[in-house]
């Protein structure tokens, strides 16, 4: 029941900023595939995914639903990720994803595509980042352990796999996310993707 609030918080405050946002003009999606809305993860637990991930230079960093594209963007400069995918189906975002990435001066190693996560080809990652409502979970779950190698790790903020199981847990108090996303709190599990059997 907490979750499923918490589920409509991040959906209403997350559309209602929308509208208020310079940065990127999306709205919860009308297409069909759409599984969460555009809220944008904020700096301090972007750095705490990457860093929860252990991102460094031998890593290809996929976030799926990649928003205005920061995670990706973070991975490449801060993290110096060696490259990064972000995919969104809203193609404003995908478009400005593109442009704030050659701004950084990270272009050649980062790119966003325009396409519904389910059918992205993920199995190049070695880190999944993850920020999308609870209805996601259950079938990316499924695909993730189909299609990543053993040893990958996946991120995911706020709303866990049903039943994989975190390697770790981390909560970060975010006052500053109560406005965008309707919780001051971030929490954040880290996942391995199991040797096969
Ligand atoms: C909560 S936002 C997260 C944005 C970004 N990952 C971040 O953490 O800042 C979720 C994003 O997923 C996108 N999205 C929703 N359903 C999708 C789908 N089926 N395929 C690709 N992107 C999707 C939305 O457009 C939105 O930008």
């Amino acid at each position: 029941m907490k979750q499923l609030k918490h589920a409509f918080a991040i959906a209403l405050v997350a559309a209602a900023q929308l509208s208020l946002s310079n940065s990127a003009d999306a709205q919860f999606s009308s297409k069909p595939e759409a599984v969460a809305p555009y809220a944008a993860t904020l700096t301090v637990v972007v750095d705490a995914m990457l860093k929860l991930a252990d991102v460094g230079p031998d890593d290809f960093v996929v976030d799926l639903g990649s928003g205005d594209g920061r995670i990706v963007i973070a991975a490449a400069t801060r993290f110096k990720a060696r490259r990064g995918l972000g995919v969104d189906i809203e193609p404003n975002l995908v478009k400005f994803s593109s442009d704030s990435a050659a701004q950084a001066g990270v272009a050649d190693r980062v790119k966003f595509r325009e396409e519904d996560l389910f059918k992205t080809d993920v199995s190049e990652a070695t880190v999944v980042t993850v920020y999308l409502l609870p209805r996601a979970m259950p079938p990316l779950e499924q695909k993730l352990l189909a299609e990543l190698k053993p040893g990958t790790r996946v991120v995911v903020q706020d709303y866990p796999f049903p039943t994989w199981r975190a390697e770790r847990v981390v909560e970060l108090k975010t006052p500053d996310k109560e406005t965008s996303a309707g919780l001051p709190y971030a929490q954040l599990y880290l996942y391995k993707v199991p040797a096969r059997k």
